[in-house]
């Protein structure tokens, strides 16, 4: 029987290990043992558990609660603990998705002891040393022994960085296999089913740069209060946000910027599906959008995503208040950029995963 540890530390990675979890219980189930470890690196209720009872993921196995702290700390702690767990279990290969801490502390820890690594989602990169993400991309992709691409982009970025083609496999994407899955099984005679009248914008945002800086959050504020007069806006806060957005005082939110909550996955599904735009720097809802059809306006300076501007409803719209209201003008008078699915954005990314590993391990 092969043993496998999956990782999940943070909300995005909820959503990415659940078609995987699926697909092993499905198909797998005689020949796969499958470890759930949960960092605890999101800890509180709307950020973790409720994904999983939403996405119905089993109970985790372990659940190492390590909360937040500075990247060094909250890394570390990952790394003492999975470790231990690694030892015991001796697991012959370690599943790591996305790019929080959790995804580079366990990534080092197998490869260390000898045992293998994924990494599902292998190969984005903004080439933007200052986002934490783009370390940990790149640490987790030198150490792992099978790279689990979503874009074409992630191929190329691979072999630059001098990956055997034997190790890279373009498969698609996990997270829209999630969207999939459970846009089919959305109950929409729930009463909290019940949208806005009017068209709104839903709005998402979290990035470090982005909020933790005060003046770059209040130039933030300022774009999104006149989007906001004529498109009412929709915005679940992340908890780092609602700690600035306290700290700072309101920031002049006004009264068309609705605060929620973060919210259940199938919940904000039902939410930003039926959005004429989303504003967003989240990673995931770039690509989330872009499967959907849903122009989206991306408060960044650059994407590890570049599929969803090349291909997609993504436009970068940068963080100045001049850049993101000229990207809603464009919005307005182009009615929003159309796109297409990237390729294998199919809902089958996890069979792909499986399979490449079935045959590897000779357990078909
Ligand atoms: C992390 C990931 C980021 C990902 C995001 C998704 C890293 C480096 N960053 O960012 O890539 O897009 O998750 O949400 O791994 N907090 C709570 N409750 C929680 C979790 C966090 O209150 O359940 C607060 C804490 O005060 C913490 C802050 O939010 O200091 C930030 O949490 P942290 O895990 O450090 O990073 P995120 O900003 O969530």
């Amino acid at each position: 029987m092969l043993k496998i540890i999956l990782v999940a530390g943070a909300r995005p990675n909820f959503i990415k290990i659940a078609p995987i979890l699926r697909t092993i219980d499905r198909d797998y189930s005689i020949k796969i043992q499958s470890i759930i470890v949960h960092t605890g690196q999101h800890y509180d209720y709307e950020m973790s558990q409720t994904f999983f009872d939403n996405l119905e993921i089993k109970h985790p196995d372990y659940y190492l609660g390590v909360g937040s702290s500075s990247h060094a700390v909250q890394t570390a702690q990952i790394m003492l603990a999975f470790e231990e767990i690694c030892l015991k279990e001796r697991p012959d290969l370690v599943i790591v998705v996305g790019d929080v801490n959790s995804t580079v502390a366990c990534a080092l820890v197998a490869k260390k002891l000898g045992i293998r690594v994924a990494h599902v989602e292998a190969g984005l990169r903004s080439h933007d040393l200052t986002m934490p993400e783009e370390i940990n991309r790149m640490v987790t992709d030198v150490l792992s022994d099978f790279l689990f691409v979503s874009e074409r982009s992630g191929i190329i970025n691979l072999k630059k960085e001098g990956k055997p083609d034997s190790a890279i496999h373009f498969v698609g994407n996990v997270m829209v296999d999630t969207l999939y899955f459970e846009l089919a099984r959305l109950d929409m005679t729930d009463p909290k089913a019940q949208q806005p009248a009017e068209p709104f914008a839903v709005l998402t945002l979290h990035r470090p740069s982005n909020v933790d800086d005060e003046e770059k959050f209040r130039e933030i504020i300022r774009a999104l209060a006149i989007i906001a007069a004529e498109l009412p806006i929709y915005f679940p806060v992340h908890p780092r946000t609602r700690q600035r957005l306290e700290a700072m005082g309101s920031l002049g939110v006004t009264n068309n910027i609705h605060l929620l909550p973060p919210l259940p996955y199938q919940a904000f599904l039902r939410l930003w599906k039926d959005a004429v735009l989303v504003l967003t720097d989240s990673g995931g809802l770039q690509e989330e959008t872009t499967t959907l059809g849903i122009p989206c306006l991306t408060l960044r300076e650059n994407t590890e995503r570049p599929a969803t501007i090349e291909e997609g409803t993504n436009i970068l719209a940068g963080t100045t208040a001049s850049g993101i209201l000229a990207a809603y003008e464009s919005f307005k008078t182009s009615g929003g950029k159309r796109g297409r699915i990237p390729e294998l954005w199919d809902g089958k990314a996890a069979e792909r995963i499986l399979t490449v590993l079935a045959e590897h391990y000779a357990i078909r």
